[in-house]
């Protein structure tokens, strides 16, 4: 019996590679990991049931323990409230339930001088009804200057009374509302693409443009290291304002057609002179030290017309869902990711890569669901519930396999701790506008942004000092507690914390990959294999385990089995990294 192992022999392998040079330049942002912070949900300094900057600024070291380069913090600023802070009536100021600007200050200085950069939301497509701005346009008159910050019109039919067109919010309704005038009569509608509370601003007016320019001075003053721009797509509408009914899907950005037809091109998604907008900004940014960063949060419909915010002269990067939107299978998962990194590598641009985040059903429930994929808008206690135990494991493969990826990949909190959707939450507590603009049709968001578990046997889990949380946690979160993964191996803290230093040792966020085919069993429907450098990574996605010989296994996602002759047995929905026993395979 020869102990040369076919799969190893190179000539037994066609390799494809991907050059990725975009990744070998300096810029942190190109490899960099980073972390979302959900401000309502990751520390509760003060007790009073909602997350707040002293309480992020006090637990940073977890992002340090974990490795990871750079967080996110979605918005924290003066808000209503009414979309979890992506209404912001003031953004120069901390909502006073989030703490202060000097408390913006001293986690930006702490936060740096952990060696961690810092991103913040900018939400430019719309501001809160209670901006100083909408509410002098509700006072002003039609035609007003005032009004021409927003995107005000008379309505159609005989007295103004039918909308003036027939756009729909993604959160569900119309996308106009109606005013009342100043003589108590119904007058003009203004334009929402989310929730009533949220109206959208008029980019073609001068004084939005030079006003959004000077927020991001304001932050980039401030030390903050790029700005994560929200609904990057959404900026510019067609001004002949045509009708288009469809509804649209937050993060797979496609759109309803109740008719089945192809609704053709939106006349508000991704219109050409959003880009205009992003030539500027990065100007702005250019004038700064330090390698400031914009990335866009755009749901267009093909990966090149994603990278289109990515060229040299706009933003640095894009949030690519096709990832977290690709439904658990080899064969697709490979095209997503070789469609990324073309198109991506096309502009010069580093991919990125995301699993999850606070819009959509976290993965290790995602992927537990008998169809696969970007997943519904929330899950409620009647409906079919997710396998925990598969959707986790699954959620772990898919981790290790996106780490291993070139390019800069997003973690949203509390995906390092394998935590799961909150589906069984009271339709009491939930605050997504979703839930209340679809009448109920749709749970929304609520379930993926429960308050975080710190200690396993403390009050809310660690979360607050008082026990007092916004969103209740489930009880049995207490095994998912950091302090309950910490240290021990094989949990999923332990597993994303190994995963990121063998990142960083191996350089994989600046490598290039190269599709492996050839391994013994490994046909493409079932497995996944690449390397990056010097690592072997391999996920199966079969329901059988495969055999993998003369390799060093660095890391696995779950539990290997062992085989004959040191053969390492990788079961179904497990990635491993591994590295060619090259010595051992030339020898024989
Ligand atoms: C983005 C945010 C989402 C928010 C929406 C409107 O998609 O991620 O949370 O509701 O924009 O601002």
């Amino acid at each position: 019996m020869t102990t040369t192992s076919p799969a190893l022999d190179p000539e037994a392998l066609t390799t494809t590679t991907l050059v990725h040079p975009a990744t070998a330049e300096a810029q942190w942002w190109r490899s960099a990991v980073i972390y979302q912070v959900y401000p309502r949900s990751f520390a509760d300094s003060d007790g009073d049931g909602l997350g707040d900057l002293p309480g992020i600024t006090a637990r940073l070291g977890h992002l340090t323990r974990l490795g990871v380069d750079a967080l996110w913090l979605s918005p924290f600023y003066t808000s209503p409230q009414r979309d979890a802070g992506y209404d912001v009536a003031d953004y120069r100021s901390v909502d006073p339930r989030f703490g202060t600007l000097a408390d913006a200050d001293a986690l930006i200085e702490k936060a740096h001088r952990l060696g961690l950069r810092v991103i913040v939301d900018l939400v430019p497509n719309h501001t809160s009804s209670e901006h100083a701005w909408f509410q002098a346009a509700l006072a002003a008159a039609p035609g007003s200057p005032e009004r021409a910050r927003y995107v005000f019109r008379d309505g159609k039919g005989p007295g103004g009374e039918q909308p003036p067109t027939n756009w729909r919010s993604v959160f569900g309704g119309p996308a106009w509302s109606r005013v009342t005038e100043a003589d108590g009569r119904p007058g003009q509608w203004y334009l929402h693409l989310f929730d009533a509370t949220q109206p959208d601003l008029n980019w073609e007016n001068d004084e939005v443009r030079a006003e959004l320019e000077s927020v991001l001075r304001f932050w980039l003053d401030r030390g903050v290291d790029g700005f994560r721009v929200d609904v990057a797509h959404g900026l510019v509408k067609d001004q002949s304002f045509p009708d288009w009914g469809h509804r649209t899907d937050m993060v797979s950005g496609d759109d309803e057609d109740d008719a089945g037809h192809d609704p053709g091109p939106s006349p508000y998604w991704d219109q050409p002179g959003v880009h205009d907008i992003y030539r500027r900004w990065h100007q702005v940014l250019a004038g700064y030290d330090g390698d400031r960063c914009l990335v866009a949060e755009a749901w267009a419909d093909t990966p090149e017309k994603i990278a289109a915010y990515t060229r040299p002269d706009e933003m640095q990067q894009a949030f690519n869902f096709d990832y977290l939107t690709t439904p658990w299978d080899a064969t697709r998962l490979r095209e997503a990711i070789t469609d990324g990194l073309t198109a991506s590598d096309a502009v010069g641009a580093p991919c990125t890569w995301v699993m999850s985040n606070h819009d959509v059903v976290r993965a290790s429930s995602r992927l537990g669901l008998p169809e696969t994929g970007k997943g519904p808008n929330g899950i409620g206690a009647d409906d079919p519930q997710p396998d925990a135990e598969l959707g986790l494991r699954r959620a772990r493969a898919a981790a290790l396999l996106m780490l291993a990826l070139p390019g800069s990949a997003y973690l949203y909190q509390g995906e390092e701790l394998g935590l799961p959707e909150h589906t069984t939450l009271p339709d009491e507590v939930r605050e997504d506008p979703a839930f209340f603009r679809t009448g109920a049709a749709e749970k929304g968001r609520d379930g993926c942004r429960v308050p975080l578990p710190w200690e396993a046997d403390a009050p809310a889990f660690g979360f607050s000092p008082t026990g007092a949380t916004w969103l209740p946690q489930p009880a049995d979160w207490g095994g998912f507690a950091v302090d309950a993964q910490k240290g021990v191996p094989g949990s999923t803290y332990e597993t994303y914390r190994t995963a990121l230093r063998l990142r960083r040792d191996f350089r994989l966020g600046t490598g290039s990959l190269a599709w492996v085919d050839g391994l013994p069993d490994c046909t493409a429907e079932r497995v996944l294999a690449f390397t990056n450098r010097e690592l072997l990574v391999l996920a199966n996605l079969g329901a059988e385990a495969v055999a993998l010989r003369d390799v060093e296994v660095l890391h696995a996602s779950g539990p290997l089995g062992g085989g004959l002759d040191g053969e390492v047995l990788v079961p179904h929905d497990t990635t491993v990294w591994a590295r060619l026993r090259r010595d051992d395979a030339e020898r024989d």
